[in-house]
């Protein structure tokens, strides 16, 4: 093994050891090289001649740049053109930190990581996968779980999606099933990684404060029964909570500092909380009772050296541009006018299931309350048929898992949500 990945785990093994034996065997051997060409480029940082570092330079000293681009963008050059640290941009991990203890009250005193940055979520889970997950390792989650997760952590890491039933219950006034989260964690199995996803892709589903209670306990009880447990939360729509009474901060908060068995690694980004789907920024956060601050900075490194690894380090435009967005004063009243946007599109799915009882005899709503999206179970079982028929008859198109069909009301106009389900309706009628 590489000696600085040996002293990364030399440092978790006394100051955070619960991460070192969640760690696969790629996650010991990874390490972010300090030593080589980075630390060298660093050394020369400031110098009046630095011939060190693979970007190319205007003469004036500034990034050299082609016209049809600086021209399109308004940002410092070396804000844009250069390369960002493939831990991140400084000013954005901090601001990110900041952000995410202002959006989760509770992590107020909280001991955590700084954000790493990742080419948006789905790398930060890959990053996380190739350090957390070895070939036949299993991976928690309720049944209905965003389908990337497949590719994600089965096909690149090998790992097994171990699902329980997301509901308690077949109808909309069912809740989130703690009991089977809690059997499936207390099965036999030193190492466990739950992944937890709220709010839900596909269902819309964030638990309440008493479901995220009983979410907590069961990962408590694992952990004391001697299980070493990683808690992933996959925040995408976080802040999207729409209903009174549900839970309104991230899982992760919960198990900062739970139980020395316990890891936490939050998987947040931009992409969705701020609509920037295409900009590809997200973060990796470590938290966790047995971590000092020396560990997290170790699991940073690693992380860091998993970026280094696979995309080198992320749009440094993107990133920029987002850091200024974040100090621009019309940031918080935009993204409430997007927040009630999408909240008023959900209030009016709510309003036609209610104005239309009739609709239950062809398809009834899973339980929703956040989001982008809600899904319908078809009484005849056979979505992918409904799905057929409303892109053929009603120039209408949804997605199809299995016996539901899941409803992106996050992207329709609100006038057109009458009329989707309508078709629906008919569509159901016909097949
Ligand atoms: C639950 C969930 N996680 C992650 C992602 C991916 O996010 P990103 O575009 O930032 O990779 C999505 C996108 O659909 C998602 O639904």
């Amino acid at each position: 093994m590489n000696p600085q990945a040996a002293e990364l785990n030399a440092v978790l093994q006394t100051e955070g050891a619960a991460a070192l034996r969640l760690l696969s065997q790629k996650g010991k051997a990874i390490f972010f090289p300090r030593k080589g060409l980075v630390a060298q480029g660093m050394d020369a940082k400031g110098k009046a001649i630095n011939a060190s570092i693979g970007e190319a330079k205007e003469d004036d000293g500034t990034p050299l740049r082609l016209a049809p681009l600086a021209s399109r963008i308004e940002l410092n050059p070396a804000d844009a053109f250069s390369y960002a640290p493939s831990f991140g941009k400084p000013q954005l991990r901090d601001r990110w930190a900041q952000m995410m203890k202002e959006k989760n009250p509770s992590l107020k005193d909280a001991t955590l990581s700084r954000p790493v940055v990742t080419n948006a979520l789905t790398h930060g889970l890959s990053v996380a996968g190739y350090l957390f997950v070895d070939e036949g390792d299993s991976i928690i989650v309720p049944r209905h779980f965003w389908g990337n997760y497949r590719l994600v952590f089965a096909e690149a890491h090998g790992a097994k999606l171990e699902t329980f039933e997301t509901f308690n219950g077949d109808g909309p006034e069912a809740g989130f099933n703690t009991a089977g989260l809690e059997e499936t964690l207390l099965a036999p199995g030193e190492k466990k990684i739950l992944l937890l996803n709220f709010p839900n892709n596909p269902t819309g589903y964030t638990p309440t404060g008493a479901e995220m209670d009983a979410i907590e306990a069961a990962v408590l009880k694992a952990a004391e029964a001697g299980k070493t447990v990683l808690v992933m939360t996959d925040d995408a729509y976080f802040g999207l909570v729409f209903r009174e009474g549900i839970y309104e901060e991230s899982p992760f908060v919960r198990f900062t500092n739970l139980h020395e068995n316990v890891v936490a690694c939050k998987v947040d980004g931009a992409t969705k909380e701020d609509y920037v789907w295409g900009f590809r920024v997200g973060f990796l956060t470590f938290a966790g009772k047995g971590l000092s601050p020396k560990a997290l900075a170790a699991l940073e490194d690693k992380a860091a050296g998993t970026v280094r690894g696979s995309i080198s380090n992320d749009s440094h435009l993107a990133q920029s541009l987002l850091l200024a967005a974040y100090d621009d004063p019309a940031y918080a009243g935009e993204k409430a006018r997007a927040f009630a946007l999408l909240k008023e599109r959900h209030d009016a799915v709510d309003a036609e299931l209610a104005a239309h009882p009739e609709y239950a005899q062809r398809f009834v709503a899973l339980p929703y309350n956040s989001g982008y999206f809600m899904c319908v179970r078809i009484a005849t079982g056979d979505a992918e048929a409904v799905r057929q028929e409303l892109l053929k008859n009603y120039d209408t198109g949804v997605i199809a898992l299995g016996d539901l069909i899941r409803v992106a009301f996050s992207s329709l106009p609100k006038a057109q949500i009458p009329t989707l389900f309508a078709n629906l309706y008919a569509a159901c009628g016909n097949v």
